[in-house]
């Protein structure tokens, strides 16, 4: 059948339309049309191409996740061998000198010679790829393997939307481009969230799940693991001039449509390689993909030949590690935890093991469910993984070490605190003790936030002597707090007289306090600081807020009907009611305000960007960006010609300093309550 001119036409023009949208999307990470649309279009060249087969290409979007199963993967011999680079051990900033030293001393110069320049990169924790791009179009793609042969891995890649099956503008006669092949956390976590969903096995982490996607011989399970790519060197050239430097031929990479990371800057020297690599380091826990260190290379392509190789490693490029995030230890014992609200928490005892920059003792099990699918058991040699402040967890067990005698981990029926029985509503992952405030584990942990700083901040009231207040039971609720002296608070143990004059003077002190630092410091459950200041605002005072039927707490923005019933059963409980009514019998008070009614879902902030620096005293950093996320506005973490207000905290920084040299408004935490509407 001969195919119209028009039908060819038509197919040709959806064809550059989703290939375009497609790098506006995945290489650009800026979508120009809505994802509907694009359906709409791809499904359009889906039927035209199965109604005229001979229209099909190999560079169409619908043939991203084609070909069969393989038996196994062909081997691919690199043309230019595919080398890996020396690692700087030394993870303080300064361990970055020791490659300048050692270039400049390869290079010949002497000391007052000027500084060498640097292309930084970072380095990303997945998997090294070769793409064979003949005349535009993508035509093999290839795993490192031993670096002289590697695996043929294009049905594979091709699933990759990042990586273009043809390039943009006038294409060389042979480019391969050297890449990393990873899988970015958000994409890690819905994985992981849907195979947990369905009771299937989950992925350890994303450079285990970039390397599982890649080996898988069926392209269509592989697509199911989204991977995305970034572009850092090149392979085989033929008919295409290189540029001078490294940071023109990334550019040049990036010009062609392949995914280049942003993250890359040109460095004069060590003090600048220093600087990049501190300031990665502070970025690393925000990226969406995991990355193990950066990588500094020579920036001009001159003097990268001039130093050449030594044995499989350039001497022009050089890998300098961050601490690792994840390290493997032993279990010495699996206990559970009992925290505020009674949920029962299985915490893993680990033989000491520093990994994020900590020495890690316990790592969270989370619930029961999830030791059941880990399968985390006493004596396991397991996967620890701490990255920023989020606190240590186990990632996964290491069977092959597993000690022959081992059994699986079985949840207590009873409170190991108080005896109570464990309940575990249905369809909840949470078991909790139901001995509420008799549980000392929960009467010590509702003690603790009640006294926190961002509640009551009780100065002094540390631990320590939580524990003994409740052991000796001379404190069987908040409010019992207030009845202490300094007589009897003298006799613990660790105190003398004069801290036990400091917490009854902190007491006092704390007596004068806001609504809602009171409301939060309840420990109602669903009620955060966000939620807290919330419902101060708008009841302006307590006895409204006591008198507030469900209808009326729902007019509150963010309280819907889960925080309600939560609210309302709070406050039903006559032991919470005492409980209130001695706290405000001891002298708790706050000054009481103007109800402010701000109706739910007003987006009074939409389209304004807000930068947040410096510590905060009313709300913590993450209840403002939730405030003022909730009126539309956008939080961002760097100042820009495009920044509207900089909230200013108590010893902000450079953040400020920007703010004023580009005449941005900068507001203080009383201007942050005005823009909130709640000033
Ligand atoms: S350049 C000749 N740049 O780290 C230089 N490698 O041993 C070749 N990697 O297996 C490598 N990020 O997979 C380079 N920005 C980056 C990189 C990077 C990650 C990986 C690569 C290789 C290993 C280096």
């Amino acid at each position: 059948m001969v195919v119209s001119s028009a039908v060819q036409d038509r197919a040709s023009c959806l064809r550059e339309q989703l290939n375009t949208h497609s790098y506006h999307y995945y290489v650009l990470d800026a979508p120009t049309i809505p994802d509907a649309e694009y359906d709409r279009l791809f499904r359009e060249l889906q039927a035209l191409e199965a109604a005229h087969p001979e229209l099909l290409t190999a560079d169409s979007p619908t043939q991203r996740v084609g070909g069969r199963p393989l038996d196994g993967f062909m081997p691919v011999r690199h043309r230019a061998p595919m080398l890996s680079i020396h690692t700087e051990t030394d993870t303080r900033p300064q361990g970055a000198q020791s490659f300048d030293i050692q270039v400049r001393r390869d290079l010949g110069l002497d000391a007052d010679a000027p500084a060498v320049e640097y292309l930084c990169e970072l380095k990303f924790d997945g998997l090294a790829i070769n793409l064979r791009y003949e005349h535009g179009l993508l035509v093999q793609a290839a795993t490192r393997g031993d670096g002289e042969t590697g695996e043929d891995v294009t049905q594979n890649i091709r699933t990759i939307h990042a990586v273009p099956l043809r390039l943009r503008g006038p294409a060389p006669a042979v480019l391969e481009v050297r890449g990393e092949a990873y899988m970015s956390r958000p994409d890690f976590e819905r994985y992981n969230a849907r195979q947990r969903a369905a009771g299937l096995p989950t992925l350890v982490n994303p450079r285990n799940g970039a390397a599982g996607s890649i080996r898988q011989l069926d392209p269509k399970l592989a697509a199911q693991r989204p991977l995305s790519f970034f572009a850092y060197g090149l392979g085989e050239v033929q008919g295409w001039e290189l540029p001078a430097t490294h940071a023109a031929l990334l550019d040049a990479l990036a010009a062609l449509g392949l995914p280049v990371c942003e993250q890359r800057a040109v460095a004069r020297g060590a003090g600048d390689l220093i600087a990049f690599y501190e300031r990665i380091a502070g970025q690393r826990d925000a990226l969406p993909f995991d990355i193990d260190g950066v990588v500094y290379k020579v920036n001009a392509l001159d003097a990268q030949r001039q130093l050449g190789f030594r044995t499989r490693e350039p001497r022009w490029a050089v890998a300098h590690k961050f601490p690792a995030q994840e390290e493997l230890t032993r279990v010495e014992a699996i206990e559970v935890q009992v925290g505020r609200t009674g949920a029962i928490t299985p915490v893993a005892r680990l033989r000491p093991v520093f990994v994020g920059g900590v020495t890690v003792t316990n790592a969270t099990l989370h619930n029961a469910d999830e030791v059941a699918r880990k399968d985390v058991r006493v004596g396991d040699t397991v996967i620890v993984r701490r990255a920023g402040d989020v606190i240590p967890e186990v990632v996964g067990v290491v069977l092959e070490q597993r000690p022959a005698e081992s059994r699986p981990f079985v949840m207590p029926e009873c409170c190991p605190v108080c005896g109570s029985h464990i309940t575990r509503p249905e369809g909840e992952a949470v078991a909790r003790c139901i001995g509420g405030l008799y549980c000392r584990a929960q009467r010590r942990e509702a003690l603790r936030h009640f006294a926190s700083r961002r509640a009551l901040d009780i100065e002094g009231l540390g631990e320590r002597l939580v524990e003994q207040l409740v052991e000796r039971d001379w404190v069987r609720s908040p409010a019992d707090l207030f009845t202490l002296d300094v007589a009897r608070l003298a006799a613990l143990e660790r105190m003398g007289v004069k801290s036990a004059e400091n917490l009854v003077a902190a007491l006092a002190r704390a007596r004068q306090t806001t609504l809602a630092r009171f409301l939060y410091a309840l420990g109602i459950r669903e009620v955060g600081e966000a939620t807290a200041l919330a419902l101060a605002t708008h009841f302006g005072t307590l006895d409204a807020l006591l008198a507030a039927d469900d209808e009326r707490l729902r007019q509150v923005p963010d309280v819907g009907p889960v925080v309600a019933a939560a609210l309302r059963a709070f406050f039903q409980e006559p032991h919470n009611q005492d409980v209130i009514a001695r706290l405000r019998a001891a002298g708790v008070h706050w000054p009481e305000t103007v109800p402010v009614a701000v109706p739910a879902n007003t987006q009074t902030l939409a389209g304004k960007t807000v930068v947040l620096t410096g510590t905060l005293e009313l709300l913590s950093r993450d209840a403002a960006t939730e405030q003022l996320r909730a009126r539309g506005a956008r939080v961002s973490g760097s100042v820009s010609k495009k920044t509207d207000y900089v909230v200013a905290g108590r010893d902000a920084g450079s953040k400020l300093d920007k703010a004023r040299q580009l005449g941005v408004t900068v507001l203080d935490e009383a201007g942050l309550q005005v823009l909130l509407g709640d000033g």
